[in-house]
């Protein structure tokens, strides 16, 4: 060792590159929206890296909890998806993906990401890394099949792992409701008015000369704890519940070990969970694949969907109706489904066509309450609620035949203002008065995006309208010179200059569907060259083209 202070990271190839997202606008299509016309629940089909980045702005800290379910990285090839990339790329797409997932994180909220054994530990670490160790809550082991798995060669896999990470300390995890089972062990044999009961051994295994002495039991023997052990409570606490009636001696009163007596109403609302789920808890693959079998008329619809109870498990343990779930994986749509059963409100990102095929009609039947599998009659859903569809707009900026950036011509007027609202940092807000005023970054500061001419007189227009201290930064395609300086207040800068070099335009593929990486050094770079700097040529790699009845009463 030199000396020289260490941390203690995972490295792998390429960690140190990390793509510089241009902060697309979001648009809704109203012939996908469905159902309630106010509801905010939002379904966006496209690459959740790109799409995150565009919820980033607006739902900095908002989001109670994320449950994810990524590609595996397993290697095996399945219908919708290829899961088989290379290690350390896996580890550079999951990491941007939670770098932007911690930043929309509620102060009270948490991280929920299935994963088995390919990578599980490799993502333990990375996570540490990312939200820190004291902010992990727990690997829960979730036995995920249910059928004994003898067609394994070597160990049957029969468990997925749920790694868990909180934002801050303020993350409480509410209590698990009692079971019948569990409510059961509560009885009443003495009718004690004060409700049912549960018995819990007075003797500790461990002898100390203190808690070493003689009780007399309702028949009147002096009884002491067998030899070795102790009482649990010091003579004066015993005597305190004995006075109260809180020690039980069986039905005859003369038994040899007494009980305390834990009143049901007296007890914590729920039980602490645990971090072992077996599939009668949290449900299995199976009962996924069959839950979508019951939705897609009897074909297996999807390879890999997670059973409704597992995502029910996670909400119930970390949010409230009313609070905000994001899966930026959505894959069928399970934790959108369940989340808007449990009257959470819901985001769910999925760039595969099952986006179309699968959550669309999935979520539509939620609303309608025709889809009755899942967890549906142990929420008493009915229906109702409805969602919106988005997609991710175009890039703004493309490289015309010469190689020189250009504004898309697919941008309207609308969307060109969105876009450079949210590039400059300015919520998008036209005001219904006045036409300059179509975004704010504080009270007083204003954005305009124009694609006309600006002039002196335009200039000269606005100002008069403007109050002593409001700013505007005006964004247009060209403009005269003299508006450079001609008021304090008012900055005004050319498209698409301006955005040179912030970010990468005209990539639209950041996905996990990549299976070998080609490196092509004549493709073009990504981020446009600023006005001052030389177009460097690219050492980069590139990119090639390419749910039955839940709830048993016997739960555990
Ligand atoms: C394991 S599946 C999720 C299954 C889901 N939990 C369910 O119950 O149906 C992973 C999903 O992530 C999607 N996916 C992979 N890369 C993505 C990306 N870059 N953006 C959005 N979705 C992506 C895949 O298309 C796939 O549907």
């Amino acid at each position: 060792m030199n000396g020289t202070k260490q941390k203690l990271e995972l490295t792998w190839i390429g960690k140190d590159k990390q793509p510089v997202l241009e902060p697309r606008i979001l648009i809704e299509d109203p012939e996908k929206s469905y159902g309630d016309k106010t509801a905010e629940n939002m379904l966006i089909f496209g690459d959740n890296l790109l799409a995150l980045k565009a919820l980033e702005q607006d739902f900095a800290g908002k989001i109670k909890c994320i449950f994810i379910d990524p590609p595996y990285n397993t290697g095996s090839a399945f219908k919708q998806y290829d899961d088989g990339i290379e290690h350390s790329l896996w580890l550079s797409l999951i990491r941007d993906r939670l770098e932007i997932l911690k930043k929309i994180m509620s102060a009270e909220g948490s991280i929920w990401i299935a994963i088995d054994d390919n990578e599980s530990h490799y993502l333990k670490v990375l996570m540490d890394e990312i939200f820190g160790r004291s902010s992990f809550i727990a690997n829960i082991v979730w036995q995920s099949k249910d059928t004994p798995g003898n067609n394994a060669t070597g160990i049957a896999e029969t468990h997925n792992h749920i790694l868990a990470y909180k934002k801050t300390s303020w993350f409480q995890p509410n209590l698990l409701a009692r079971n019948s089972k569990q409510l059961a062990n509560y009885t009443n044999p003495d009718e004690d008015s004060r409700g049912p009961w549960l018995g819990t051994p007075l003797t500790r295994v461990e002898y100390r000369e203190r808690d070493y002495y003689a009780i007399k039991n309702k028949a009147g023997r002096e009884v002491f704890p067998p030899k070795g052990s102790s009482w649990r409570r010091p003579p004066d606490k015993m005597k305190e519940l004995a006075a109260d009636n809180r020690i039980w001696w069986g039905k005859s009163g003369n038994a040899e070990f007494p009980m305390e007596k834990k009143f049901l109403s007296e007890v914590k609302e729920g039980v602490v969970n645990q971090t072992w789920w077996p599939y009668e808890f949290a449900g299995s693959t199976r009962n996924a694949s069959s839950e979508l079998k019951g939705l897609f008329e009897g074909e297996k619809a999807f390879d890999t969907p997670k059973p409704e109870k597992l995502a029910f498990r996670i909400l119930e343990l970390t949010t409230k109706p009313g609070d905000l779930i994001l899966d930026s994986f959505l894959g069928s749509g399970t934790t959108a489904a369940v989340a808007h059963k449990m009257g959470r409100r819901w985001i769910g990102i999925e760039l595969g066509e099952h986006c179309h095929t699968h959550c669309l009609p999935r979520l539509k039947k939620v609303i309608d309450g025709t889809d009755q599998g899942g967890v549906s009659k142990a929420v008493d859903w009915k229906g109702g609620g409805g969602f919106k569809y988005y997609y991710l707009a175009p890039s703004l900026l493309k490289a015309d035949q010469y190689g020189n950036w250009i504004i898309d011509e697919r941008y309207n007027a609308d969307m060109l203002a969105a876009a450079m609202a949210k590039h400059e940092g300015f919520r998008y807000q036209p005001d219904a008065e006045i036409y300059w005023k179509q975004g704010r970054s504080t009270e007083k500061d204003y954005i305009f995006t124009t694609t006309q001419f600006v002039t002196i007189e335009f200039l000269d227009k606005v100002h008069e309208e403007m109050k002593l201290d409001e700013s505007l930064l005006i964004c247009c395609k060209s403009f005269s010179k003299a508006c450079e300086t001609r008021y304090f207040n008012i900055n005004v800068k050319k498209i698409p200059n301006m955005l040179l070099g912030r970010c990468e335009f005209g990539r639209d593929d950041y996905s996990l569907n990549i299976i070998n990486m080609p490196v092509d050094d004549n493709a073009p770079d990504f981020v446009p060259p600023g006005p001052k700097e030389k177009i460097q040529k690219k050492t980069r790699a590139s990119v090639p083209d390419k749910q039955m009845v839940l709830f048993d009463e016997e739960d555990p």
